[in-house]
């Protein structure tokens, strides 16, 4: 899938890139900050100078938003040099570029050591790891006392219809239901403590964003992979036409 997962064709063919393409947006995954600060609001109050790190932060639309509720600095990591200068710049025009610490890094090996985190948070990234595998090698990060909130696409009913599945079992065959991920969240040690589950009109407005993009760079001549356009263009329908099959689903978690 190309936008909000990933993507299966060529990153640099046509001549902004895939990776330029998405540096251009606000965010690289669906959501919005009123999404990142109600998961946050499930969370108990965290520790003063609580240490915070977010995973695949992308552009950091999530990191600006923890960095000025938590009034704490988070660690940012990506491994896309451009998508932390884009954060580095965004933090500045908030006036939060000395709460923001840009790491280039790999969320498999993180840079942080074992016990060291009261909260991490990884939007729409964990599934680069495979959802229970990031659970797992993340726990070791945490304090005994800390949490985890992540969050993974995820079946919203037992039976979604056929263009959902075509695209799904397709873009991420190992897409569960919210159930399946608790159970499996708990399996990794941790308690759930409440989800958030980001509401339809999130996927209209990533749909937009997409589309957008796409537009702006057209109208300025830019060329794309042709095969990346084509891809783009079959998820901006289906995120348009689809209802409350699936969707991302945030899980608040604290480490056991
Ligand atoms: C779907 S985007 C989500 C970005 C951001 N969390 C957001 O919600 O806008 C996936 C992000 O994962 C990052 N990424 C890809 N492989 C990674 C890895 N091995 N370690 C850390 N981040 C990675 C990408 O650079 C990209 O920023």
């Amino acid at each position: 899938m190309t936008g909000a997962t990933g993507g299966k064709t060529d990153p640099e063919a046509g001549g902004i890139g895939i990776p330029g393409f998405f540096a251009g947006l606000p965010r690289q995954f669906p959501g919005s900050e009123a999404d990142t600060l109600a998961a946050l609001g499930q969370l108990p109050s965290l520790p003063p100078s609580a240490c915070v790190a977010e995973f695949a932060c992308g552009t950091g639309a999530a990191t600006l938003a923890l960095a000025a509720r938590l009034e704490a600095p988070v660690l940012a990591l990506d491994p896309s040099a451009d998508f932390l200068a884009r954060l580095r710049q965004r933090a500045a025009a908030r006036g939060l570029g000395d709460r923001i610490e840009p790491v280039v890094g790999d969320l498999a090996n993180p840079p942080v050591p074992d016990g060291f985190l009261d909260l991490l948070w990884c939007e729409g990234a964990a599934y680069i790891l495979g959802f229970d595998a990031a659970l797992v090698r993340w726990r070791a990060c945490l304090r005994p006392t800390g949490f985890a909130v992540v969050s993974e696409c995820s079946w919203l009913v037992p039976n979604p219809g056929l263009q959902a599945r075509t695209f799904w079992y397709a873009a991420y065959p190992a897409m569960r239901t919210v159930l399946e991920n608790i159970e499996r969240a708990e399996g990794a040690g941790y308690e759930l403590l409440a989800t958030h589950i980001l509401p339809p009109d999130r996927w209209a407005a990533w749909a937009d964003s997409l589309e957008g993009r796409l537009d702006a760079l057209a109208a300025r001549g830019e060329t794309l992979d042709p095969a990346f356009v084509r891809a783009l263009a079959r998820e901006i329908a289906l995120y348009r036409n689809t209802g409350e099959e699936f969707s991302a689903v945030y899980y608040v978690l604290a480490r056991k």
